[in-house]
């Protein structure tokens, strides 16, 4: 990898992104949302021997959304082993992300732990009979560690908008519930939810965060084993086959990398042995992935041989 010129790529992808910025539709359900300029673009790469580029606004926090799945799956799996599979699959789901459809006839475990389903259930597992304030406050910290960055936190306003505005995000883990595969209190698992959904963090801080992705379960840059190899096989298995809900296949077919996006347009990709990368870009295209973000990747990837099927 020593011969790619990461800034100078990320500088032409830069410039071929010009003409396309503003396209898709930024997510409108909640204010702080729909209020984010949809121009706004910015990427960011740090590869395991710790090189780093970034470009465009790569250094502005948005709000980090479905991309935390990520992160509590790794730390449910960490808590619970394999045990957590019990509560939830892993086959893609074909739906969209807040589809309750499977539910019924899946007894209320949720095909994979990225719909809103299934990540409602790993939260809950990574809450585990304590107070929702300690359990958001761990996974704050865990991507504080991660990207070595104490300054990543929640916004309280999108927190709190979502709580008023998830009536699916109630209907889904209250019919869970039902089937006994929410084990705290409704509001204190979708609280704990609401809150990891809310945490604002940069392209640069994303990237590094994910960065054990890339090298095997362990953050090259302090050493630290994060989780097993095993684990991370799993976790970008699954960010492979279901990282963009619906559009999880044409997502492997344009990019061809294990990928997690989120409604406040940021993806973070993960290139197994060399780097992680995040992108985002506020507008969504219709399954509501980032639309230029994933168009980013995908010159990236063309240019470089970063792609898992090569
Ligand atoms: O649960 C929700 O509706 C949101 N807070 C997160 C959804 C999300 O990011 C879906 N991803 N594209």
């Amino acid at each position: 990898m020593a011969e790619l010129d990461l800034q100078g790529l990320l500088a032409e992808v830069a410039r071929e992104m010009e003409p396309h910025r503003g396209e898709g539709a930024v997510a409108d359900y909640i204010p702080p949302l729909a209020r984010v300029d949809p121009r706004r673009f910015g990427m960011a790469i740090i590869t395991c021997d710790g090189r780093a580029a970034e470009v465009g606004d790569a250094w502005m926090p948005f709000s980090i959304q479905s991309i935390s799945k990520v992160f509590t799956l790794t730390m449910a799996l960490e808590k619970h082993g394999e045990a957590l599979w019990r509560r939830v699959g892993r086959e893609p789901s074909g739906s969209r992300f807040n589809s309750i459809v499977q539910l019924e006839a899946e007894k209320g475990v949720p095909r994979n732990p990225f719909i809103n389903a299934g990540a409602i259930v790993v939260t809950d597992a990574v809450l585990s009979e304590r107070r929702p304030d300690e359990a958001i406050a761990e996974i704050r910290d865990f991507f504080r560690k991660l990207a070595d960055n104490d300054t990543i936190d929640i916004d309280r306003e999108v927190a709190e908008q979502e709580a008023a505005t998830g009536f699916r995000n109630f209907s889904l883990a209250n019919f869970m519930k039902g089937f006994g595969n929410i084990h705290a209190a409704v509001e204190d698992s979708l609280h704990t939810y609401f809150n990891q959904c809310a945490i604002r963090i940069t392209c640069r801080q994303l990237a590094r965060a994910g960065l054990f992705l890339a090298n095997g379960g362990v953050d090259p840059i302090r050493g630290e084993r994060i989780t097993s190899a095993e684990r991370v096989r799993r976790i970008n298995a699954i960010m492979l086959t279901c990282g963009h809900y619906d559009a999880s296949g044409e997502f492997a077919f344009q990019v061809g990398l294990p990928g997690k996006s989120g409604v406040g347009g940021g993806i973070l990709a993960i290139v197994p042995g060399h780097a992680a990368i995040a992108v985002w870009s506020p507008g969504l295209n219709e399954a509501g992935n980032s639309q230029v973000g994933t168009l980013a990747l995908e010159k990236l990837v063309r240019r470089t041989d970063w792609n898992v099927f090569d």
